[in-house]
């Protein structure tokens, strides 16, 4: 056994034990979580000419469907009464995570649901650069490797959140689905989060729109060998983004509870993860988390191990290894749990 496992289970075991005693959180301080620039949006029809098979996909989905029905739900109406707003389309309690808005002049227009942006990034900065092999005549047979390298890393400077590396999406998926407003939970009576969320079967059934890798011909399933790392990345993911929302606790309340709750359970799943794949950033990771209090009014410390946990969960999926994590497969959803 390594001196960096031991580390773990010495130090970190018994952290998740007060970690659940002092997991009660207190009042107002509620951050949004930071919608995708509207300045910067470009809309799905903007990506329809080159990627039509995705637009369609996600067009089955409740993340486009939203638009058209959450305004109609009784129980959105009665969470928005309950918040003191007579509309979901207006203002920005409903709009950050239900749609995605465009800033048009000096007016704020809601133009669709959850969209491809609002998990890939807005598009303005990286939509001429993504798909640039080397200018009008290069292929993506003639681009060079190093090219290549230029491009996916200029286009994640440009604010793209790339899926080649896994990280950069989950942290979409996962700033919306932990639910990170306490008022909109204890005072509005939304759910405190998607607690069965797991990126593997909540982005391999409809959401999956995987058409690139056969140039467009039809969607196809992500490899077991990307499913593993997929599985890994959501659960850092989520540890990151429940620790975030764990420091906009300020009550002892269902919001509060339900967040530190999640952010123990993910670290305990990791732990065990950690156990069968013995990785340098996973050990880093779960040592940050083992210094967290998940107490209210706690900001400061859970935002900067967030921080932290963002940082190393970036390098995990860039290093990652899919044929090396074979030992989790047992852990992985089966495909009847695909949402
Ligand atoms: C002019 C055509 C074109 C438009 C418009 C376009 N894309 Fe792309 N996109 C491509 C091509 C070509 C690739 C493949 C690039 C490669 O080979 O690395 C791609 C790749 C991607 C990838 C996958 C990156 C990867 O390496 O896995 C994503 C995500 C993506 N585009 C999203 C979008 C979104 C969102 C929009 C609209 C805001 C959009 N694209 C608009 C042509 C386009
Ligand atoms: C911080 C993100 C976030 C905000 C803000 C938010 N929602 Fe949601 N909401 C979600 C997510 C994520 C789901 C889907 C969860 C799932 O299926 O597990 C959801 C689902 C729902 C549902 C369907 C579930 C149910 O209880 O029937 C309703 C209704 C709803 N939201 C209403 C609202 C209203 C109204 C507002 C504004 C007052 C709002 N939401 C603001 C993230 C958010
Ligand atoms: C901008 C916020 C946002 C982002 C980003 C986001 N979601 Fe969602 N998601 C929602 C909301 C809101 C709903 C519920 C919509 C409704 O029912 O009105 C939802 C619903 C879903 C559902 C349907 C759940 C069901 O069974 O009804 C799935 C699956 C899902 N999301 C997966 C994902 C995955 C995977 C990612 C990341 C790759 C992701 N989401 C990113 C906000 C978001
Ligand atoms: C709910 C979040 C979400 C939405 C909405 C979304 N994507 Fe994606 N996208 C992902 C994830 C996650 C992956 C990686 C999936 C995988 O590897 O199985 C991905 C992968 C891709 C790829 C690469 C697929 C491949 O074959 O490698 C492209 C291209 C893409 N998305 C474009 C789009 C476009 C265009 C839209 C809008 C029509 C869109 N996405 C909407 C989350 C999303």
């Amino acid at each position: 056994m390594s001196t960096r496992k031991r580390a773990t289970e010495t130090r970190w075991l018994p952290l998740i034990l007060t970690v659940w005693l002092v997991a009660c959180i207190s009042s107002p301080a509620t951050a949004q979580p930071p919608q995708c620039d509207p300045s910067r949006v470009m809309t799905a029809e903007s990506c329809a000419k080159c990627h039509a098979g995705e637009v369609s996909t996600w067009q089955q989905t409740p993340h486009f469907q939203t638009f058209e029905q959450l305004h109609r739900n009784p129980r959105a109406k009665e969470i928005a009464r309950n918040m003191g707003q007579r509309s979901i389309k207006r203002g920005n309690l409903c709009i950050n995570c239900h749609y995605t808005t465009r800033q048009e002049g000096d007016r704020l227009r809601v133009v669709s649901g959850v969209s491809c942006e609002s998990c890939h990034g807005a598009a303005a900065d990286w939509i001429q650069l993504h798909n640039d092999y080397g200018g009008p005549t290069a292929t993506r047979e003639s681009e060079s490797e190093r090219h290549r390298q230029e491009r996916l890393a200029d286009s994640i400077d440009a604010g793209m959140r790339n899926p080649r590396n896994l990280y950069l999406v989950a942290q979409s998926c996962l700033q919306c689905h932990t639910v990170p407003n306490e008022q909109l939970v204890n005072q509005g009576t939304h759910h405190a989060g998607s607690a069965d969320f797991e990126l593997v079967a909540w982005s391999q059934g409809m959401v999956r729109h995987n058409f690139l890798r056969t140039d467009g011909q039809f969607n196809s399933a992500s490899s077991p060998e990307r499913l593993r790392v997929m599985f890994v990345v959501g659960k850092i993911a989520d540890l990151e983004y429940s620790t975030r929302a764990t420091a906009l606790a300020t009550e002892r309340a269902n919001y509060g509870l339900t967040v530190a709750n999640r952010a123990a359970s993910v670290a305990t799943g990791l732990y065990e993860i950690q156990q069968l794949i013995q990785d340098p950033f996973l050990e880093d990771i779960l040592l940050a988390f083992a210094r967290a209090k998940l107490e209210i009014n706690n900001a400061e410390q859970l935002n900067r191990i967030a921080d932290e946990i963002r940082r190393l969960g970036i390098k995990f999926a860039e290093q990652a290894d899919g044929s090396r994590l074979a030992a989790i497969d047992s852990m992985l959803p089966d495909k009847a749990r695909y949402r």
